[in-house]
């Protein structure tokens, strides 16, 4: 928003238990990337914007992630889990940094949008000290319940602490909040903990914010945007309804989904025009499709840059640091893994394809196999352009295959092959002239038949 800066201030101390797993809840992912990268992603960005985050001792992992995705984050431990106010406190410092507006979310809300946190932070602008981010729940059970008068908000009241006509109240606080900065430390600094669990909520924060005299209000939203991940089953939703939102998305951006339902995409796919995906694409994190692209049926992708006008499948699996340049086509039952298939290269039939750069226009024939791996280093295959590697052929590498060169079927390929050469590597074929009929008659004079 112009002319007000931010700081975002996101919560995850989490313990995750739930979850029943050793990974930390919020690294826990949805469509190719964490729980929190997505709240990270989503929180304000760029000039005049801050970010801190509030992890838990021994989290040293979600700390990490927070800093992979947001360099600019600081990061904050909160020792104890005493509350959600108790949690915003470990990060007075930034707090102290006298932003106009501090936002408060969580990290294991990841279907929040941008737009929010921005509607969010209108009415401060307004003059209002405190923003909840509130939703109508289809059960409101265990969220707190956000009391209001008219455009007011006067309390929120915790599932536990509430009473029956509290509980049968529909709007809930979905956790997100805005403070204005002038007031904000003030206000969260005079939270106490009378509460059934003994905690610091953050969420009384309202009432401190009307004794003060101050303006507390409410932003809604549609309940999927503020769903909270605590078990793998919420998880599991949480999934479902960013893929309906990436097919959605890719579907107005005018890529060809022919069964939707059966394709899955990260949050990071890029398509340039006219990309087709057939039944069961599976798209993990990191891949570029580009314009003319069709991805057949069953393939899965991953951390992978695929040219204009390819064509990639049935049944292809392309691993990390594979690039498909123009007009190539990878067919049925190819793996391709850090591989640079310049233009026009074919890799047509039931290949694996690993540690090896491909020049343009290169044949690669059915069952050709890059040997990579001698069970301590992988090395590394060139294949030059126009090359034709013959089908069935084994290419141990390291190997160089030079530039329009020949390979005959069924080689074992151990060294390299000057440009426009032909190598060959195997028996000699051995034809004896009616072998065959001699074979069956010696059977039949046994008493064997076929
Ligand atoms: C909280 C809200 C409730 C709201 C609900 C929405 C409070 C008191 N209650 O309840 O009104 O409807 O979220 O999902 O805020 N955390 C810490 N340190 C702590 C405690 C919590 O970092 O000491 C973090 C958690 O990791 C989590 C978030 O704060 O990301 C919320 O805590 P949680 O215990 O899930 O609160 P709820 O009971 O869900
Ligand atoms: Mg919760």
């Amino acid at each position: 928003m112009t002319g007000r800066t931010s700081l975002t201030i996101v919560l995850a101390a989490g313990e995750g238990t739930r979850m029943r797993s050793s990974t930390p809840k919020v690294l826990h992912q949805v469509a190719g990337q964490s729980l929190l990268a997505h709240v990270l992603d989503a929180a304000p960005h760029g000039a005049g914007t801050s970010l801190a985050i509030v992890v838990g001792p021994d989290h040293q992992p979600v700390a990490e992630e927070a800093k992979r995705v947001r360099p600019d984050v600081a990061t904050f431990v909160q020792r104890e889990r005493l509350g959600t106010a108790h949690a915003v406190l470990a990060a007075k410092a930034a707090i102290a940094g006298g932003a106009d507006d501090v936002l408060v979310a969580f990290g294991d809300t990841p279907l929040i949008s941008a737009e929010t946190f921005e509607r969010l932070r209108a009415p401060l602008k307004a003059g209002a000290a405190l923003v909840v981010l509130g939703f109508r729940a289809a059960d409101p059970t265990g969220y707190g319940r956000l009391l209001v008068e008219g455009d007011q908000l006067v309390a929120i009241r915790e599932h536990a602490d509430a009473t029956a006509a509290e509980r049968a109240v529909n709007l809930c606080n979905a956790g997100v909040m805005a403070f204005d900065g002038r007031t904000a430390l003030k206000i969260i600094e005079q939270i106490g903990c009378a509460n059934s669990k003994g905690e610091y909520y953050l969420t009384d924060a309202v009432e401190v914010v009307r004794a003060m005299g101050l303006q507390a209000t409410v932003i809604e939203t549609g309940e999927d945007e503020v769903r909270g991940i605590n078990t793998k089953a919420q998880l599991a939703e949480a999934e479902a309804i960013m893929q309906a939102r990436l097919r959605q998305a890719a579907l107005d951006a005018g890529v060809t989904i022919v069964a939707p339902e059966t394709v899955y995409l990260a949050a990071d796919t890029t398509f340039g025009k006219d990309v087709t995906l057939e039944h069961f694409v599976v798209i993990g994190p990191g891949v570029s499709i580009g314009d003319g692209a069709v991805i057949h049926a069953f393939s899965h992708l991953v951390q992978a840059t695929i040219g204009n006008n390819t064509s990639i499948g049935p049944y292809a699996r392309l691993r990390p640091g594979t690039s498909v340049g123009e007009g190539a086509r990878i067919g049925n039952f190819v793996e391709t893994k850090a591989a640079i298939l310049e233009a026009g290269v074919k890799v047509n039939h039931l290949s694996y394809i690993g540690d090896t750069h491909i020049g343009a226009g290169a044949n690669i024939g059915a069952g050709t196999i890059t040997c990579n791996y001698d069970g301590f280093n992988k090395h590394k295959t060139m294949i030059g352009a126009g090359a034709f590697v013959g089908s069935n052929s084994s290419l141990v590498a390291p190997v160089t295959i030079g530039a329009g060169a020949y390979i005959g079927s069924g080689s074992v390929i151990t060294r390299d092959v000057a440009d426009d050469a032909l190598a060959v590597e195997r028996s000699p074929q051995v034809a004896k002239e009616g072998w065959a009929t001699r074979f069956r008659d010696t059977k039949a004079r046994a008493g064997k038949s076929k």
